[in-house]
């Protein structure tokens, strides 16, 4: 479900046009919709309503301060991975005592600046940090909240990229050990142990995995609760979206409706009944599921050319902008702004101007006979897509723009050439 729709063959962001977003704010432009990730968000609080409950927004999933605020505004609180996404946080007005902290490598000095913005807990992933966040507590004179990350073992069914809960991968603690390091943790005078969190990856669009994994953790955290008393239970993000619609199989109806593999209610159907018994505070840390499709990133036909016998439309956003498709061979579905309707559909490489091969966005794909010019929607984009950005080749990335309705914010500037050199100097 999303704002992004198609009225009499022209592509809408909620109330406004996308062309004429485009002809405002220039080209590529990351375009959000405010209502689809509000609608998101309370997808899963009423998921979750029967149990002691909070949704954390991963950050990492899109930054933009008005993303932020707009979630802070619902209450939500935040799953975090570098000091910087907890400045971000606390810059758009989202509270740290909501926030949980992840991540493999966090410095002493991230670990000093969150336990100072009094964060709710850190996911713990080594011995080592568990050492480090002890004695950097002492030195503040307090004990640190924590969880561990606990590594259940479970295959995600996933991309291999963005499968975590394995012993392939180097997240977490090997479950085996968990109970031995939870003695050990409690012996250490900085450490506050909290909550146990899992995770297991990213796009799952099965329930299955979720299940597995829970089921295999639930005497382990009972068994952590009556040792240590621990009062929370993260179960970490990972619901995958719908990327390609309905349209891409010749019906003229692309919105998406209801039809996910997986939603926060079926997902919420098939755990609450394995969490309600433990009497814990449960977490999740959504992000694709809250932001992907509520956002697209809008492109500029720059030149239409052939090479012996392939259809190459060259647009003006790159891998710079949105890198899903060069990196995990991820589909975005590919649609005209305006009207292109009845014309008969071309296989077609959407490529960038950035030089390497990698640089494309569909391959071989029957689109509309695009021709230079035109302006094409990059769908679900909001999740890891301008958050994932860089400037390679020297290009400033992409302007942001919020819609709400008939309105529109400009949420982030469009970077400018004096933007690429800041903080560079020669003798
Ligand atoms: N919690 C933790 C500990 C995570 O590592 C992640 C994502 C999440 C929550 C949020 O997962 P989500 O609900 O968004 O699936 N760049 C990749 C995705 C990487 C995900 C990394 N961790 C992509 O574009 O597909």
């Amino acid at each position: 479900m999303h704002y992004f729709r198609i009225i009499d063959e022209e592509l809408y962001a909620e109330d406004i046009r996308v062309s004429e977003l485009v002809e405002e704010f220039g080209s590529p432009l990351y375009i959000y919709s405010r209502r689809t990730v509000e609608e998101h968000w309370l997808k899963w609080e009423q998921a979750l309503a029967d149990l002691d409950h909070r949704v954390c927004f991963a950050v990492k999933a899109n930054s933009n301060l008005a993303v932020i605020n707009t979630l802070a505004g619902l209450g939500s609180g935040f799953d975090v991975v570098s000091a910087g996404e907890l400045f971000r946080v606390k810059k758009a007005g989202g509270d740290s005592s909501l926030c949980t902290f992840a991540g493999v490598g966090k410095t002493a000095e991230e670990i000093e600046q969150a336990i100072s913005d009094g964060i709710y807990s850190f996911n713990v992933e080594s011995v080592a940090e568990l050492e480090l966040i002890s004695s950097v507590a002492t030195g503040k004179g307090v004990r640190a909240p924590v969880s561990v990350r606990v590594n259940p073992n479970v295959d995600a069914e996933t991309h291999g990229k963005i499968t975590t809960g394995t012993y392939e991968n180097k997240f977490g603690i090997a479950f085996e050990e968990v109970a031995a390091l939870y003695e050990r943790a409690s012996r250490m005078p900085g450490i506050w142990l909290r909550g146990v969190q899992i995770h297991i990856g990213s796009q799952i669009t099965a329930v299955r995995p979720f299940e597995d994994a829970v089921r295999k953790m639930l005497p382990l955290v009972t068994e952590l609760k009556a040792r240590h008393g621990i009062e929370f239970f993260d179960i970490g993000g990972g619901v995958g979206i719908v990327y390609q619609s309905a349209m891409a199989s010749g019906t003229s109806e692309w919105w998406l409706g209801e039809d996910k593999p997986l939603t926060p209610a079926s997902y919420a159907g098939a755990l609450v009944p394995l969490l309600r018994g433990l009497g814990l505070k449960i977490i999740v840390e959504p992000g694709r599921f809250i932001v992907g499709n509520a956002g697209i990133l809008a492109a500029k036909v720059l030149y239409v050319k052939k090479t012996g016998k392939k259809r190459f439309v060259v647009v003006d956003a790159a891998m710079n902008d949105l890198i899903r498709p060069a990196f995990y061979d991820s589909y975005h579905e590919i649609m005209s702004v305006g009207k292109k309707a009845g014309q008969e559909l071309l296989p077609t490489d959407v490529v960038g101007p950035i030089c390497e091969s990698g640089d494309f966005f569909c391959k071989n794909r029957p689109l509309p006979p695009f021709e230079s010019g035109d302006c094409l929607a990059l769908m679900s984009a909001g999740a890891y897509g301008f958050t994932m950005s860089s400037n390679y080749n020297s290009r400033p990335r992409a302007a942001e723009v919020m819609v709400s309705g008939k309105t529109v914010k400009l949420v982030r500037r469009r970077e400018s050439f004096d933007d690429l050199i800041r903080g560079e100097s020669f003798d």
